[in-house]
């Protein structure tokens, strides 16, 4: 299974932040956003990553992960020319991808609590799995309705009338026929290629899987300022709470024995004196 994060878009809505990088730089808390996106294809058990995002923001990205091999990943970097749509991470992705099944999270989506549902989805996709979280304002989204038996029955993108208030969250699970699928689109209205449109294509062939994602799940939003200081203080309050890192790549790579105890040391090294690597040490002695 290989993993791809999508990091580029415009991120228009916040500007002037994203005047000269792509939002997924911006800080949650403690860390950039993308260890959020990355802790959980790490803990997802995926350490084959592309990382995909316009040409202004990828030189970033190197600086901060490298080839991956410091934390027993293989990290590639790709382009995306322009915010052509959410589908074209499969065309920019296929040499990647490579004849596997591929699992790609948007760079600016955060999940917070049991994984469960998506170690399951990993473990059992067969076409593809995708998930359905309840929120308050469903136009936003891509909406999902399902029948009386639970079984998905249509998706729509930010419908006017949303047949229910389960949204697509930014994790989907795909067979490989998604490089035929994602070549054969067309450009929406906007001129995007649409997930959402991928989707169908495997809701027709009888092939989506559609998981339900429970309450005890943070499914939490980072495209407006607001969002950004309300993630930040949701971070904020659980690590002081716990004294426990959320999304520290260097802890899950230790922790899933991507790295060996020695490797971690070397790792732990490098970084410069903080609180961050005040932690990583305290765990290395424990
Ligand atoms: P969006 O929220 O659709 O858009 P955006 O991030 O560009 O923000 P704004 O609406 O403020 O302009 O994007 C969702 C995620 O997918 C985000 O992480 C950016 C990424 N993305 C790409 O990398 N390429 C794309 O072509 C699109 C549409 C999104």
């Amino acid at each position: 299974m290989k993993g791809i994060i999508l990091a580029g878009g415009s991120g228009s809505r916040l500007y002037p932040i994203t005047k000269i990088y792509s939002k997924q730089l911006t800080v949650i808390y403690d860390k950039p956003l993308i260890y959020y996106p990355l802790s959980i294809l790490m803990l997802g058990g995926i350490r084959e990553i592309l990382i995909i995002s316009n040409s202004e923001t990828i030189p970033f990205y190197q600086q901060l992960f490298g080839s991956g091999s410091q934390l027993g990943l293989e990290i590639e970097y790709a382009v995306q020319q322009a915010p052509n749509g959410i589908a074209e991470a499969f065309i920019i992705g296929e040499k990647f991808i490579n004849g596997e099944s591929v699992v790609l999270i948007l760079g600016d989506n955060i999940f917070y609590g049991s994984l469960e549902f998506f170690y399951r989805g990993i473990r059992n996709n067969v076409g593809a799995t995708i998930f359905g979280y309840k929120v308050n304002d469903p136009e936003r989204y891509g909406i999902v309705e399902f029948d009386k038996e639970g079984k998905a029955i249509s998706i729509e993108e930010k419908p006017k009338k949303p047949k229910s208030n389960y949204a697509v969250p930014g994790i989907y699970i795909y067979n490989n026929e998604i490089i035929e699928i994602s070549k054969n689109l067309k450009p929406s209205a906007r001129g995007e290629l649409e997930i959402t449109d991928v989707n169908k294509e495997y809701l027709i062939k009888g092939k989506l899987k559609v998981e339900k994602i429970g309450r005890g799940i943070a499914w939490l939003d980072t495209g407006t300022p607001e969002a950004l200081l309300q993630a930040s203080n949701f971070f904020g309050v659980i690590e002081e709470r716990q004294g426990l890192k959320v999304a520290c790549i260097e802890e899950i790579a230790y922790y899933m024995n991507y790295i060996s105890k020695n490797e971690f040391e070397i790792l732990i090294s490098s970084i410069p004196r903080s609180l961050y690597k005040d932690y990583l040490e305290k765990l290395l002695r424990e």
